[in-house]
């Protein structure tokens, strides 16, 4: 599974990157609010720093506005992915786009149905929504499994790019169903490394190496 960092925030992604865990980043109009800044110049630092797709989602309602805008964000790099939201001006836009060879992500995916809809446009990426499921009491991982399967029913070549991950769990829920990519804020990807009994034993075996004097360099 494919890791993309979910944040305009350049450090983060830069940590992440450094240590190869960083295959795609991916940001929304409340990323690029929150990073305070302007979403060209931050987007073209990002492409810099990163090889893999960077999801930059345009702004506007109507098809004809979002492909204006899809074919301006694509001009920073070649390793934009426009994303457009699942409405059907969106999915104009993605067969649009997709069809002058440009990375399109669909997001804001909250049904099979959508997805299914999606694929039918031609979309690089179809980004569901698990954590906003959650926060319904839907589980948003059976969104994630459900689409697996009418994808793989078809061979649909669109990838299942998990999105709205809140939590660890989430992350290696995925991977075992399946998701091609998942979307994660930095938090949650350094979260992955935790333990509670990884904590507990280097506890103990940081105990006995002061008690036994153990020393290397
Ligand atoms: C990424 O593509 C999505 O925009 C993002 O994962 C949404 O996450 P949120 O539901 O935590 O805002």
């Amino acid at each position: 599974m494919r890791f993309f960092v979910d944040t305009a925030e350049i450090d983060a992604i830069r940590e992440l990157h450094e240590l190869g865990m960083v295959d795609g980043v991916t940001t929304n109009p409340s990323l690029i609010k929150k990073s305070g800044r302007d979403i060209l110049e931050v987007t073209k630092e990002i492409c810099d720093l990163v090889e893999g797709p960077v999801s930059a989602e345009v702004v506007a309602l109507k098809a004809e506005d979002m492909i204006a805008e899809g074919r301006k964000l694509a001009e920073i790099a070649e390793n934009i992915a426009v994303k457009v939201p699942l409405t059907w001006d969106g999915l104009k836009a993605c067969k649009v786009l997709t069809g002058e060879g440009k990375m399109v992500n669909v997001t804001l995916c909250f049904s099979a149905n959508q997805a299914l809809l999606a694929a039918k446009a031609g979309a690089t990426f179809i980004s569901p929504f698990i954590g906003r499921l959650d926060d319904l009491n839907v589980d948003g991982l059976d969104l994630i499994a459900d689409i697996r399967e009418i994808y793989d029913n078809y061979g649909f070549e669109t990838n299942i790019l998990a999105a709205s991950i809140r939590s660890a769990n989430h992350m290696s829920e995925c991977a075992k169903i399946g998701a091609d990519v998942a979307t994660a804020p930095p938090n949650v990807i350094k979260a992955m490394a935790n333990h509670v009994l990884t904590d507990k034993g280097l506890d103990a075996f940081v105990k006995d190496a002061a008690d036994a004097g153990i020393k290397i360099v």
